[in-house]
């Protein structure tokens, strides 16, 4: 993207921020990567008078090209940028709830499985340190490590990503679940959702866009768009024409877990839709064309194999302590960033919940080993062909 656009792109995420009510005034700002440094907004301007030339553009060394000074945050906007090649956008807010939890020095653990979308089971909150200081970019930096997100201690909210689009949405979503959080304190601390939850929730987010959940539990009813279903329709449409039809087809299957037909009596549960390839694997799942947003319905992994990915998922960090009451001294060196734990259940309705969260993992697959034979492959039609030939 030209530095032009990039500008641009700075001046309407801050306009944002501010209209949907994340931010305030002129606190908070934003930066974006350009080769060899950024570019950033600068100290104290209000955003709806902010043009493209306002925006300074930093050499990660702190030289700098403008006509004005960088935001007072120049510092953890370019070591965030500089030590996460992940990273494209830094958005910096106060927005209220977040800031609210951060001047308690608490973080959000994961009373909702929504902390995922800073990527890991909680969202930390830095130690204070004054603004525009390094060692409050040094605090950000920890308690950004392995996240999207962070708190600042009494200050606010940092939010990275890798477009403007997704900073805003994250931003908005992380502020939303402390604007739940503290709600959620009024009746006492929730209890968390425990490691092995919170890691099958950052599994399914990554397997798909959101909204379109891979099969773990195995349930087999994914959702599929009309167009599969019309496909589909088609291609059975001959085993419509016989005489004696077998019984109603079950549910069709997308992917390859669909049952092989048992010894070639019913090719109608081998259906499936038009377009398809066939793969160059047996078991691989069938490539059909379908919208994007149906790609998880298509091809999910076997339930196994996404057990097993949610088994071997990097153990989510440990909750951390559980914040103490005791107002930390701001002298202290190097404070860890932490993220308030939350008591043990107390009620009965959680205690239960925390027994049932302790239960293992649901069942292994018991999808047959031997997979159906792939549409168009030999083995397929040699089937097709042996069934109808035993029904002239
Ligand atoms: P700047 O206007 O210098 O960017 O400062 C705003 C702010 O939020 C400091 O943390």
């Amino acid at each position: 993207m030209s530095h032009k656009k990039l500008r641009q792109g700075i001046i309407e995420t801050c306009i944002e921020m501010n209209r949907s009510g994340l931010n305030q005034g002129t606190s908070g700002n934003v930066s974006h990567r350009v080769e060899g440094g950024m570019l950033v907004t600068p100290t104290s301007l209000a955003y709806e008078r902010m043009k493209n030339d306002d925006i300074v553009e930093m050499a990660f060394d702190g030289t700098y090209d403008g006509k004005h000074r960088t935001s007072s945050e120049w510092r953890f906007h370019r070591d965030i940028l500089k030590n996460r090649q992940d990273v494209n956008v830094v958005l910096h807010t106060h927005s209220v709830y977040c800031t609210t939890l951060a001047t308690h020095e608490r973080g959000i653990p994961a009373f909702h499985y929504m902390v995922a979308v800073a990527g890991g089971s909680d969202i930390r909150c830095s130690p204070y340190a004054c603004f525009g200081t390094q060692e409050l970019s040094n605090y950000a930096l920890e308690a950004l490590k392995d996240r999207t997100a962070c708190l600042l201690g009494h200050h606010g909210l940092i939010v990275v990503a890798d477009t403007f689009e997704t900073a805003l949405w994250r931003a908005t979503e992380i502020e939303t679940l402390a604007k739940m959080y503290v709600h959620a304190l009024a009746i006492g601390e929730p209890p968390p959702l425990n490691d092995k939850e919170m890691a099958q929730v950052i599994e399914q987010m990554r397997r798909m866009s959101y909204g379109q959940a891979p099969d773990l539990d195995k349930v087999k009813d994914a959702p599929k768009p009309l167009s599969v279903k019309a496909a589909e329709t088609v291609i059975a449409a001959p085993v419509v024409t016989e005489t004696k039809p077998t019984k109603a087809p079950a549910e069709p299957k997308t992917s390859a877990k669909a049952k092989a037909p048992a010894k070639a009596k019913a090719p109608a549960k081998v259906k499936a839709p038009a377009k398809v390839k066939a793969p160059a694997k047996a078991d691989a799942p069938a490539k059909v064309k379908v919208p994007a947003q149906a790609k998880a319905a298509v091809k999910p992994a076997t339930v196994k194999a996404a057990l097993a990915a949610v088994d071997s998922a990097p153990a989510a960090p440990k909750t951390a302590k559980a914040p103490t009451r005791k107002a930390p001294s701001r002298k202290a060196p190097a404070r860890k960033a932490k993220t308030a734990k939350p008591k043990a259940p107390r009620t009965a309705a959680a205690k239960a919940k925390a027994t049932a969260s302790k239960k293992p993992a649901a069942a292994k697959s018991t999808a047959p080993k031997s997979p159906a034979p792939a549409v168009g492959s030999a083995s397929f039609k040699s089937l097709v062909g042996a069934a109808l030939s035993r029904r002239k």
